[in-house]
């Protein structure tokens, strides 16, 4: 496997793992309260269970604590309203995760809204999206913030450059176009309906996807030295981890490409630990 070409999200979040290490083994040599991180996991969805052990797992190697709540699949909004109030209120919680997806009774924007902004580690309310959008940075959801912190390690240059991105979530496309915008390049946005999507990745010069569907993107649909960002995390026929995009097929053909796994994943939570420290400052006078 040509190495050179492999944009190594492991690597470069190790760098700011090393580097928030450091940041809270400094608050702990001041004896000041530790970072805390709370995640509310409703039912047991099988990936959000992964995502959660990730997180946790990273937290606690840096030196953040992470406590799981965990509530059945039955809880009411009310009920669960009534919890984020409780820790929107309790001043040793830095950060609050629901993780998503919620069971549909639930109204998901209700819940995500009654996050404090004080302490909404994603950046999914609607004030954080809409600074995001003027280019008011404060704090930025984690996997656009850590595709972006990808970009720059790279020094893989934006303005003027054509960035497909295949996605229109809340949490990724939407977040990450704006970005991409304020940078300078020019945004096609594809997503589902999209008509003729071959006929947009072979213009892309830096192509994002974020659909999560197994290796749906191929060598004959994109451009040659294309740059590559792949966000999906799938299982392949043989329950083998992979992304949106056909690695070892179109690897001949790209400049570059983020693998799946070691890619945009470990970048999300390094994003993630950047953002617990922000608000733990943020919020208290240290
Ligand atoms: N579900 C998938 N990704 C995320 C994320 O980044 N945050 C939350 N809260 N839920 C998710």
């Amino acid at each position: 496997m040509d190495k050179t070409k492999i944009i190594d999200g492991k690597m470069v979040s190790d760098l700011i793992k090393a580097k928030v290490t450091t940041e809270v083994n400094e608050i702990k040599k001041k004896n000041h309260r530790v970072p805390n991180l709370t995640i509310i996991q409703i039912g047991d969805n099988k990936a959000s269970s992964t995502y959660i052990k990730n997180k946790k797992i990273t937290c606690e190697k840096v030196g953040i604590i992470c406590n799981v709540l965990t509530h059945p699949e039955t809880i009411t909004e009310a009920e669960l309203l009534n919890i984020i109030n409780q820790l929107n209120h309790d001043s040793t919680i830095d950060a609050i995760i629901v993780q998503l997806p919620l069971p549909r009774h639930i109204n998901s924007e209700k819940i995500i809204n009654s996050i404090t902004i004080k302490k909404d580690v994603d950046g999914f309310t609607p004030k954080i999206l809409g600074n995001l959008m003027l280019g008011h940075y404060q704090l930025l959801p984690g996997t656009p913030k850590g595709i972006m912190l990808l970009l720059k390690h790279y020094q893989i240059e934006l303005a003027g450059q054509h960035v497909v991105v295949i996605g229109r979530s809340n949490i990724v496309g939407k977040p990450l176009a704006n970005l991409l915008i304020n940078a300078s390049a020019t945004v096609t946005v594809c997503h589902s309906q999209t008509k003729n999507l071959s006929f947009f990745t072979k213009q892309a010069d830096i192509l994002i996807v974020a659909v999560g569907q197994p290796k749906i993107i191929t060598s004959e649909i994109i451009k040659e030295n294309a740059i590559i960002i792949d966000v999906g995390i799938n299982r392949d026929q043989d329950n083998k981890l992979c992304g949106d995009v056909d690695f070892e097929n179109v690897l001949p053909k790209v400049k570059m490409i983020t693998p799946v796994p070691g890619g945009v994943g470990p970048m999300t939570i390094a994003a993630l630990l950047e953002n617990i420290l922000y608000l733990y400052y943020q919020n208290n006078n240290f």
